[in-house]
This record gives C-alpha cells, sequence and structure tokens, in this order.
C-alpha cells in the first residue's frame, strides 16, 4: 500500500471539504487534531498511518452539522478510503473509529476499543479544552446564537445523547456541561498530561470570567 499517496489524498479531500467551516471545525482544527495525534501516538506506540488517517477524517461528517445522522461519519470515512484505495482492514478499523468518537452528552461515556482511537480520541478532546477550545467554544456558541452567559440558567448533567443534543443553554454552561469534564475522558496516559494542563488554563479564565462578572476584578 502506497501510504504517503493515501495521507496526500486524505489532507486534500479534507482541506477542500472544510475549508470555510466557521463553527470550530475547520480545516486547521483537522489539521491541528493531526498534530496531536501523531504527538500522542508516538508516544503511545500506535500505528501511526491509522491515527494520522482517522484524525484527518474524523470530522467527516459531523451531527451537530449534518442534521443528527450519527451514522454518517464513519460512512463517508468508508466510502472515500475504498475510492483511494486503502486497505481493507485499515479501512475497518478508521471507519469504526470515526463512528465511535462522537461525544454523546456528560453521563454517556465512550470507550474506543482500540490504541489508534484512543489516540484520535483523547487529540480530538485535546482541541476542545485549552486556549483554543475557549476560542472554538464561543466561536460554536455565536454561530448556534447563543449568548455568552445567563446566570439564570444553571448547568445541566445530561443523562441521554438525546438530551445533550436537544439542549439550548448558554456558552459558559458547555465549559461545565463538557469542557471541565473532558480531562476525565482521556483514554491515554499522554492525553491525560496535556489534558490536565490545559484544563488548569481553561479553569482560570473562567474563575477569572465569574470575577470580572461581578465586578471582583
Ligand atoms: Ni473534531
Amino acid at each position: 500500500m502506497d501510504t504517503a499517496y493515501v495521507l496526500e489524498a486524505t489532507e486534500e479531500h479534507m482541506r477542500e471539504l472544510l475549508s470555510g467551516e466557521a463553527s470550530g471545525h475547520d480545516w486547521y482544527h483537522t489539521a491541528r487534531v493531526r498534530k496531536l495525534a501523531r504527538r500522542i501516538g508516538a508516544a503511545e506506540g500506535a500505528d501511526m498511518f491509522t491515527v494520522e488517517c482517522a484524525a484527518m477524517l474524523h470530522d467527516i461528517s459531523d451531527w451537530k452539522l449534518n442534521g443528527g445522522d450519527t451514522a454518517a461519519g464513519g460512512r463517508s470515512a468508508r466510502e472515500f478510503l475504498e475510492r483511494v484505495g486503502a486497505p481493507p482492514q485499515h479501512v475497518d478499523h478508521i471507519a469504526s473509529i470515526i463512528s465511535s468518537m462522537d461525544y454523546k452528552g456528560a453521563g454517556v461515556e465512550v470507550i474506543m476499543p482500540t490504541l489508534e482511537g484512543k489516540v484520535v480520541f483523547d487529540a480530538d478532546k485535546l482541541d476542545a479544552i485549552g486556549a483554543i477550545g475557549i476560542a472554538r467554544t464561543f466561536a460554536y456558541g455565536g454561530a448556534k446564537g447563543r449568548p455568552i452567559y445567563d446566570p439564570a440558567i444553571p448547568p445541566t448533567m445530561h443523562a441521554t445523547f438525546e438530551e445533550y443534543r436537544s439542549k439550548q443553554s448558554h456558552t459558559i454552561n458547555h465549559f461545565y456541561e463538557k469542557l471541565l469534564l473532558l480531562k476525565d475522558r482521556m483514554q491515554t496516559p499522554t492525553g491525560r498530561t496535556i489534558a490536565l494542563e490545559r484544563h488548569e488554563y481553561m479553569q482560570g479564565f473562567i474563575d477569572r470570567f465569574h470575577a470580572e462578572w461581578e465586578g471582583r476584578e
């Protein structure tokens, strides 16, 4: 198999597909996930072709953007990989990583069955926290027309995926309902170490936000 060709074709396809995406899932998100996945994958001893392909294809179709079809991602990834001639065992593995990756709400735990899946999962979630995570969260909230904060609406821990998907809230709640929980969802030791650092940074931002909101800073 010509892995360099498949990686190059994948990059080109995704760059084109995601260019101009303004809700935080643009090509640069995918490029950052790829870089993080390489770093984590190398430290954890994962198969790097699978890691890089899955990282690049992970947002090929996202339920938040495609009207709620959660099976569409794995399906599109499979179609694409078959078209560029990736070997069947890799196609199966990468498609299964992508279909099991999406966040399903605070009470719904996602466990990736393979090391490569864990690596890509961690890389994607890490791009949702830290400085980049903060920027993406407000960009996404703005795209959805959500207010930045409303103290009258407290955070809720969604018990089901349906509840998570249908709930309209403000952007600060998103930190409590998802982003501040992600450090405990990491699936590799390397991912956990990076997550802790990003978590602290984000917690500092939230503390400061509330202090400024109350006129204390
Ligand atoms: Ni993503």
